[in-house]
């Protein structure tokens, strides 16, 4: 089935035209001024309206088992969330569980995403060193399609990893043309915080966020972006919160090294105020790890994402019920970690963004969509409107309005950290992979449409600065003691 959209602007990373887009099957086929319309294809309206690359979210968990239960999105609703807000790809977060080999989880992964209603891909978690995750990491970059390794510096007693899993695990990504990712926090720092506040009786979920200063999470980041660069491999940096891990990434990338960063949308919207509700269920939804920060730190991401040394916008989107959240009502330590946000990214990073005038349209594209999908090796299949990529467009109704309220969301959980947020500038249109998905916030898409987007090996320059530095490698000097004759 083709259809042509005609009338909009058309809104890339690079540049925005008034063209026309021609869909055939789930391809862009043509994109050009007034195009012809084919026999028999339908003719979409744009007028008015921009026509965007589907959104990439680049962080997400779906029914995540994590601090001793589920979150409540799974594939198929987080899916949908996504899609009734743009996104029409998300990458998920592989986790292993305790004995379980990568490979394994990965088999786990595919089988639960099965139902997924819009594209998806995946990140790998190493939670600890061996030989069988060495083998393994082999297998998921060459077999299976997955080119990133997430780290925890964070969560010490579950997922967290010391330095040497780090080292080793940074340099076999650098060998196999993978990408490391951190989530930068010193979690030794953070679990003495937090002991020391529970044993003074400090249990609110206030202290969840005075358990983690920014402090902690900019050490992590230099400390990552520095064993990186020892082992040669290009870093990815989640959820980056506060200035001291946005500057330790701006000064990485101004001395030359690949390194990127990935603030979300709620830490750039909200901020540690909401810590301190008297509303316990209030603040302990918005727990999640980096915690929102004092709003001082927002300048900064925003003037990253200006600049270009912070890249894409992310949910983290962790889907913890208020119920759940519960089980920390006497110990903060307790509360499941993480928050929401999936359908909200786009409208409200425009609404706050883009109508704010910090952010152009196509700036939005970029970090929304396009260096998603050149970071994480899937363009041009993904994030851009041009012939030969996959039709995942987005009808952006610029002047389209509308207030955040949970009772409206298509997200599983009983709240929305955005909850009452005004928006204007929404999805009047999304379609994945040429099918119409959404329509002004309703979710047409099925479960089970999504597929699998598999990601290549970087190419080799792209393994940071190994050829650089091997130009300069150290060689043994001849002598007659502690010598190597070459
Ligand atoms: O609090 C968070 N972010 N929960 C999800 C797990 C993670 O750290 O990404
Ligand atoms: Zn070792
Ligand atoms: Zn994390
Ligand atoms: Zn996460």
């Amino acid at each position: 089935m083709a259809f042509v959209i005609k009338g909009g602007t058309v809104v890339n990373a690079d540049i925005s035209e008034r063209a026309d887009v021609l869909v055939d099957g789930e391809t862009i086929v043509a994109v050009g001024a007034d195009l012809e319309v084919p026999a028999g294809a339908e003719v979409i309206d744009a007028a008015g309206a921009y026509v965007m690359p589907g959104g990439i979210d680049p962080h997400t968990h779906m029914e995540f088992q994590f601090m001793g239960t589920v979150s409540a999105d799974d594939f198929e609703w987080g899916t949908k969330a996504a899609l009734s807000g743009g996104t029409t790809m998300i990458v998920d977060f592989c986790i292993p569980g305790p004995g379980q080999s990568m490979v394994e989880a990965y088999k786990d992964w595919r089988a639960k995403s099965e139902k997924a209603a819009a594209d998806y891909s995946y990140h790998l978690a190493v939670t600890h060193w061996d030989e069988g995750v060495f083998d393994d990491m082999a297998a998921i970059v060459n077999e299976h399609g997955v080119n990133t390794f997430k780290h925890f510096m964070a969560y010490k007693g579950a997922l967290m990893v010391e330095d040497d899993v780090l080292f080793h695990s940074f340099k076999r990504c650098a060998d196999l043309g993978a990408m490391a990712m951190v989530h930068a926090e010193n979690g030794e720092v953070v679990a003495q915080l937090q002991e020391d506040y529970m044993g003074r009786g400090m249990s609110g979920p206030e202290f969840h966020a005075y358990s983690r200063p920014p402090e902690v999470e900019g050490e992590a980041a230099n400390r990552a972006i520095m064993i990186a660069d020892m082992a040669g491999c290009q870093l990815y940096i989640v959820h980056v919160s506060c200035k001291e891990a946005h500057e330790a990434i701006s000064r990485a990338r101004a001395a030359g090294k690949r390194v990127y960063g990935e603030p979300l949308i709620q830490h750039l919207t909200l901020d540690e105020t909401d810590y301190h509700n008297v509303d316990w269920d209030y603040a302990a939804r918005r727990v999640m790890s980096p915690p929102f920060r004092p709003k001082k730190h927002q300048e900064s991401l925003w003037t990253g994402l200006q600049a270009g040394s912070l890249q894409v916008v992310a949910t983290d989107h962790c889907s913890f019920t208020s119920e759940q959240k519960r089980m920390g009502l006497d110990d903060f330590r307790k509360i499941p970690n993480g928050t929401g946000g999936l359908e909200d990214r786009m409208p409200v990073l425009w609404s706050k963004g883009v109508n704010t005038g910090i952010l152009t349209p196509n700036e939005f594209v970029a970090v929304t969509s396009t260096n998603s999908a050149r970071i994480l090796n899937c363009y041009p299949r993904k994030g851009v409107i041009r012939k030969g990529a996959d039709a995942d467009i987005v009808i952006w109704d610029p002047e389209a309005t509308k207030t955040i309220s949970a009772s409206s969301q298509v997200s599983r959980i009983d709240y929305n950290v955005f909850e009452g947020v005004e928006l204007k500038g929404l999805p009047a249109k999304v379609f994945s992979r040429g099918r119409l998905a959404a329509e002004n916030g309703r979710v047409l898409a099925e479960r089970g449409w999504g597929t699998f987007v598999a990601r290549k090996p970087f190419p080799a320059p792209a393994r940071a600065l190994a050829t650089f530095k091997a130009l300069t490698a150290p060689r043994p000097i001849a002598r007659e003691h502690g010598t190597v004759v070459p």
